[in-house]
C-alpha cells in the first residue's frame, strides 16, 4: 500500500469518525432538549379542585373545621344549625389567615386583619368579610362545596340559598 493510499484511508477514517461524532452529539442534544421539554410539563395537575365532597353534616362539630384548608382552601364553619364553607383568602391582599382557636378568630399574618369565626372582619385593613362558597347536599347526603359560586356578605348574598346549609 502506497503512502498516498494510507493517507487517503486515514482521511476517510477521520471523516467517518467526525460524522459519527457529529451524529452522536446531535442525538444527545436532541435527547436532552426533549427531556427538558418533557420536564417543563408536570404529570400532575396542581390546580386545586373547584368542587369537592366534604363528608356529612354530622361529621362536623360546632365551630371552625380546618380539614379542607390545605387541600382546598376552605374552612367549614358550623354554628346554630347552619353550615358554611368559608374561603381562606384574606380580603385585604390575598394572604392566608390562621385560625386561632384560643382567640376564636382568623388572623391574617400579613397586615393583621382579623375575622370572626363566621368570616366577618373586625380588625385590620380587610375591607370586607371572607367569601363563602356554594354548599349543597348530594342525594347521598354528602356536602358538596362548589368554589365556582361565591357569596359576598356586603352584597347581601349570605342570605341566598346555596350560601349555607341548614343542618
Ligand atoms: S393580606 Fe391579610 S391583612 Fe393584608
Amino acid at each position: 500500500m502506497s503512502s498516498e493510499t494510507r493517507q487517503q484511508l486515514n482521511r476517510r477514517e477521520f471523516l467517518s469518525f467526525l460524522s459519527l461524532g457529529w451524529i452522536t452529539f446531535t442525538a444527545a442534544c436532541a435527547g436532552l432538549a426533549s427531556l427538558a421539554f418533557r420536564f417543563s410539563y408536570p404529570n400532575v395537575n396542581f390546580e386545586p379542585e373547584m368542587d369537592f365532597l366534604a363528608g356529612r353534616p354530622e361529621d362536623y362539630e360546632e365551630g371552625v373545621d380546618e380539614r379542607w384548608k390545605n387541600g382546598y382552601g376552605v374552612w367549614v364553619y358550623k354554628n346554630e344549625g347552619k353550615l358554611v364553607a368559608l374561603s381562606n383568602i384574606c380580603t385585604h391582599l390575598g394572604c392566608i389567615p390562621t385560625w386561632l382557636p384560643a382567640e376564636l378568630k382568623f388572623k391574617c399574618p400579613c397586615h393583621g386583619s382579623g375575622y370572626y369565626p363566621n368570616g366577618i372582619n373586625f380588625e385590620g385593613p380587610a375591607p370586607r368579610p371572607l367569601e363563602r362558597y356554594n354548599v349543597s347536599l348530594t342525594p347521598e347526603g354528602l356536602i358538596k362545596v362548589d368554589k365556582t359560586k361565591i357569596y359576598r356578605y356586603e352584597k347581601g348574598q349570605w342570605e341566598l340559598p346555596g350560601s349555607f346549609l341548614d343542618v
